[in-house]
C-alpha cells in the first residue's frame, strides 16, 4: 500500500488507502474542475494529451466490433477515440464523477456516437457487470486516483473476458536526469499558473502530489500480475512522464 506522506495528518482514514484523497474528495475535485478539465489537460501537456490518448488505444489492438470498457472515462476522451480507431466499436465507460459524465454526455450527442458510446455512473472498486464481459478495458488516468489499486485491477479483470487485453496509461514522475528537473521547473512554474486560471490551485497541487507518490511501474506491474494477468509490460513515452501498461486476462478462451 501506498503511504500518504503528504497528506498523513490532516485525515486518518487517508492512512488505510493509496491514493492522496478519499473517494468522497476525489469525486467533488473532479466534479468541481470538470467544465475545464478538458482545456487544462491540452494546455498543461501542450497538446500531447490527446497523442498520449491515441497511443493507448492503438495498444489496445483493437478488432472491429469488440465491446471496450473505458474505466474512469471522465469527460470521454478514450471512449471517442476507440470509435475512431475501430468505428464498429461498442463502448461502455464509467466514472465515479456526475460532473465529468455529464460533460461526456454531451460529446456524445455532439460526435453522434450514441449508438456506440455510453457512460454510467460508477466505481471501478465495484463493478456492476458480470465476470468475463468485456472483450478490451482500458483506463487513462484514473488510477492514481483510486483508492485501493489492487481491487480496482481484479475488478477490471474480473469482468475481461479469458485473454483479452487490459491498457492502463497513468501519469508519472520522470525520473531521467534531464526531465527530472525539467519537469520540477514545468510544475512549479506552468502547472499552478494554468491551473489557478482554469480551475483551483489545490486540483494543480494534488495533480503534482499524485504523480510524485504513484508507485512505481515495477509495482503497478507486480499489482496487475496479482490482479489475474499475464504478459504485462510497461513502457514508457515523453521521457517517462506517462507510463502505458498492457498485458493479458489469463486463462482459456471462452
Ligand atoms: C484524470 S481523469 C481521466 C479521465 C479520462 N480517462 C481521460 O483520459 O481524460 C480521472 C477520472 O477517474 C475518475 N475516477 C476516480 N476514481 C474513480 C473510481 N473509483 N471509479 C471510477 N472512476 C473514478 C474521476 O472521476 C475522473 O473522471
Amino acid at each position: 500500500m501506498l503511504k500518504n506522506t503528504h497528506m498523513s495528518g490532516l485525515d486518518p482514514k487517508l492512512d488505510k488507502i493509496d491514493s492522496l484523497m478519499t473517494a468522497d474528495q476525489n469525486r467533488d475535485m473532479f466534479n468541481y474542475i470538470a467544465p475545464h478539465y478538458d482545456g487544462a489537460n491540452r494546455i498543461l501537456s501542450i497538446g500531447l494529451d490527446q497523442r498520449w490518448r491515441r497511443q493507448a488505444v492503438k495498444r489496445l489492438e483493437s478488432n472491429a466490433g469488440h465491446l471496450y470498457l473505458d474505466v474512469g472515462c471522465g469527460t470521454g476522451d478514450i471512449s471517442f477515440e476507440i470509435v475512431r480507431q475501430d468505428p464498429k466499436a461498442r463502448v461502455i465507460g464509467i466514472d465515479s464523477s456526475r460532473g465529468m459524465l455529464e460533460i461526456g454526455w454531451t460529446k456524445i450527442r455532439r460526435y453522434g456516437v450514441e449508438s456506440q458510446v455510453s457512460f454510467r455512473e460508477g466505481d471501478c472498486l465495484d463493478l456492476e457487470f458480470p465476470d468475463n464481459t468485456f472483450d478490451r478495458a482500458i483506463s487513462v488516468f484514473c488510477v492514481r486516483n483510486v483508492t485501493d489499486h489492487n481491487r480496482a485491477f481484479s475488478e477490471i479483470v474480473r469482468v475481461l473476458k479469458q485473454e483479452a487485453k487490459l491498457v492502463i496509461m497513468e501519469l508519472t514522475e520522470p525520473d531521467g536526469p534531464i526531465m527530472k528537473p525539467l519537469f520540477r521547473i514545468y510544475s512549479k512554474t506552468v502547472m499552478p499558473f494554468v491551473t489557478k486560471i482554469m480551475s483551483s490551485v489545490s486540483a494543480y497541487k494534488y495533480l503534482a502530489a499524485s504523480m510524485a507518490a504513484f508507485p512505481k511501474p515495477d509495482q503497478i506491474k507486480g499489482a496487475m500480475i496479482g490482479a489475474g494477468m499475464i504478459d504485462v509490460q510497461y513502457s514508457q513515452m515523453t521521457g517517462g512522464i506517462v507510463t502505458v501498461y498492457e498485458g493479458y486476462k489469463t486463462g482459456n478462451k471462452s
